[in-house]
Order: C-alpha cells, then structure tokens, then sequence
C-alpha cells in the first residue's frame, strides 16, 4: 500500500527523533512492500524562521491531504522572551485545532526491563499499564478572552476555561468505546468541587455512562488523581481529562514508564478503530528540549512508538506497528539505553545508534 505522511520535525531535538522515526517507517515500508511518500515541512520555531509563521499555511494544507502527520517537537527559548507576539507552540495547536483532533490519546506503560529508570517502587509500578485521553482542542488552551493587559494597578492576564456539552461528550465517548475494549473501567478526571466546567463534564460523562452499563465509571478529583497515580498506578485503566489537566497528568505518567522519552501519542477526531484508517497527528508527549539538542542524546523511541500508533491508526496496518513496537521491546532486553534511562551494566546509545539498533532489528 501507498501513504503519504506529512513530516514536521520542529525544534531543539525534534529533528533527531523524527530522522530516527522516519528510518524506522523506512524499514516497515521496505520489509511490507509499502511505500511512505514523505512530505517535509515546518512547524514551530523552524517555521516562524522559515516563513514568520508557526503554522504556515501550505504545511496546514498538506498535512490535510496526508494520511498522518507525525510531529517531534516545538519550543525554543528565543521565543520565550516577554512580549513575543508569535510562539512556537502555537504551531501545534493551531495544527491540532485545524485537524479537529480533539482525542489524543497517551498510553503509559511501565516496562519490566525499565524499572530501575524510574524513582518508584518496582511492586508498584510493575505492570502499569493503562492510556489516558487528553481532550485536546478545547478548555484554558483555546478559550477566549487570552489576553494581557495593563491597569493603574499593574498588569492583569486572563484565561479562558470553556467547554460545551458536545466538546466534552465526544471525548469522553472516546474514552468508553476505549475501556470497553480493555478492563471496562474509566475514571473520569476533574475539579467538581470548585471549578464550573467540571461540574458540566462531571454530568455529561455521567448521563452518558447510561449508554455504556458495561462500563464503570469513576470520578476522580485531579488533584487527587496527580496523588493516586504515584500511590497506586495500577487503579489506572483508561483515564480521560481535559485538555490542561491531562497535559500535567500525562507528563507526570511518563514517569511511571521511566522517561518523557518514552510516551508516545496519537491524537485523533474520533473513536479509533483498528484496521480503519483515518488521519491522525503523532508526536512524543515530551517538548524539544533545546539543551540536549544537535547532541546525539535524546531518546527517539517516543516518536517511533508514536510512529507505530500512526501505522495502526491512520495506515490501518496494525500487524507492522505491533512488529515495531515489539522491535523496540527487544532492543531494550538487548541492554540498549539512551542517557535518559541508562542504568548501571547497560550500552548508553544516542539517538542516531537507538535509531539504527530498531532498523537492524526489525
Ligand atoms: C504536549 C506539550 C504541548 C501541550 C506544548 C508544546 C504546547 O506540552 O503535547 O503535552 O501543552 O499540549
Ligand atoms: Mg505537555
């Protein structure tokens, strides 16, 4: 089968991991007859250098008309200064808004070959395994008034949390066709007792249970929720959040599988479904790291696990993404490590080699 994948490296090390990922996506389409056309474009800071805009609008184009799109990274520190007006990461979520993909999905799991990479307990993160859905084009990142303003009495800034009924409902039916397939058990995160969107999201995810009577529902409180999924992660089955609550939750999570570095995502406008194809943007859960990057250090296997989430979910290929994902499994067991989970008597890799070891392997 023939695919077009729109490619956007980004920032800082975002280049690196995608370089790797697309070798790897080289390596399936050579071993399963496949060919992945690749279109190349900027995203993030790259392309405000490129072009002045985070997001041109040719790469918002294409990425349309591709079959997937996977991302590395945005951000870079030359745009942090205040009073910028453009920053990179309005790149992605002008991106992620453009695709409508309000679903993006983090799976987290915790090795057994990576225990020691983490600071918990091996009894208990042993065995985690669960995916959290991050709703992902509404609440404080799009709302409207953004603003920031000048007074008599200094500076004021305000943020929007907003949601409507609909954006919560198709999400957290997302999260229910998932938990049916799995444990059938979904907790739903928010702040009912302050905030009034969570109130709102608290109800529709209730009244829609009734659809799901197979599935139990769980309401947990995210400060709570930030408590529970160090105590005991593996209460986690599927999870589902709003946009800003899952982005602090799930880059907590990844420290349950060791690294940022190995959290892959997909993000999606609607339920996915094996084997039916449909597009999708996959990029690592972590950002581009400006000072590791250019350095042959960071760890590509986030991008390529998201890579393997591209061919089952947008290419509709799940045999090769499987093949992948047990690929980088193996290279693990074979002692591989980069920096971020090195661990004493293992081989530390850069990028490149991690890269190279999963093309060899495949
Ligand atoms: C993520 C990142 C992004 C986000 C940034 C880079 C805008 O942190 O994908 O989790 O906040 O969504
Ligand atoms: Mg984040």
């Amino acid at each position: 089968m023939k695919f077009h994948i729109a490619v956007l490296p980004g920032d800082g090390i975002g280049p690196e991991i995608t370089e790797a990922a697309v070798n790897v996506l080289q390596a399936v389409g050579k071993k399963y007859g496949h060919t992945f056309d690749l279109y190349h474009g900027h995203i993030g800071g790259a392309a405000i250098d490129a072009t002045g805009m985070p997001l041109p609008p040719d790469v918002e184009k294409i990425s349309k008309k591709s079959d997937a799109v996977l991302m590395g990274a945005v951000g870079d520190p030359r745009f942090d200064a205040p009073g910028t007006k453009v920053h990179p990461e309005d790149g992605i979520l002008a991106l992620r808004r453009a695709l409508g993909l309000f679903a993006n999905l983090r799976p987290v799991k915790a090795l057994p070959m990576l225990v020691n990479a983490t600071n918990l307990k091996p009894e208990v993160i042993d065995g985690v395994d669960f995916i959290f859905v991050r709703e992902l084009t509404g609440g404080l990142y799009f709302g409207r008034p953004k603003k920031r303003w000048q007074t008599p009495k200094g500076w004021r800034a305000v943020d929007t949390m907003i949601y409507s009924e609909g954006e919560i409902e198709r999400i957290v039916r997302v999260s229910f066709e998932l938990a049916r397939g799995r444990k059938k058990k979904l907790i739903s995160v928010d702040k009912a007792n302050v905030l009034e969107c969570s109130r709102l999201w608290r109800q529709v995810a209730t009244d829609l249970s009734r659809s799901y009577p197979d599935v139990e529902l769980e309401h947990m409180l995210v400060d709570a929720c930030s408590m529970r999924l160090i105590q005991n992660p593996k209460h986690f089955d599927v999870v589902v959040s709003e946009n800003t609550f899952g982005d602090i939750l799930t880059d907590e999570a990844s420290m349950l599988a060791g690294s940022m570095g190995m959290l892959p995502s997909a993000s999606l406008a609607g339920v996915p479904q094996e084997g039916v194809r449909t597009l999708g943007l996959y990029e690592p859960i972590h950002g581009s790291a400006p000072r590791r990057a250019g350095q042959n250090l960071a760890n590509p296997i986030a991008t390529i696990l998201s890579m393997a989430m591209m061919l089952r979910y947008s290419c509709g290929l799940a045999k090769e993404a499987q093949a992948v994902e047990k690929t980088v499994i193996d290279v693990l067991n074979e002692g591989y490590r980069t920096y971020d989970i090195m661990d004493e008597g293992k081989k530390q890799v850069g990028t490149r080699e991690m890269g190279e070891l999963i093309v060899g392997k495949l």
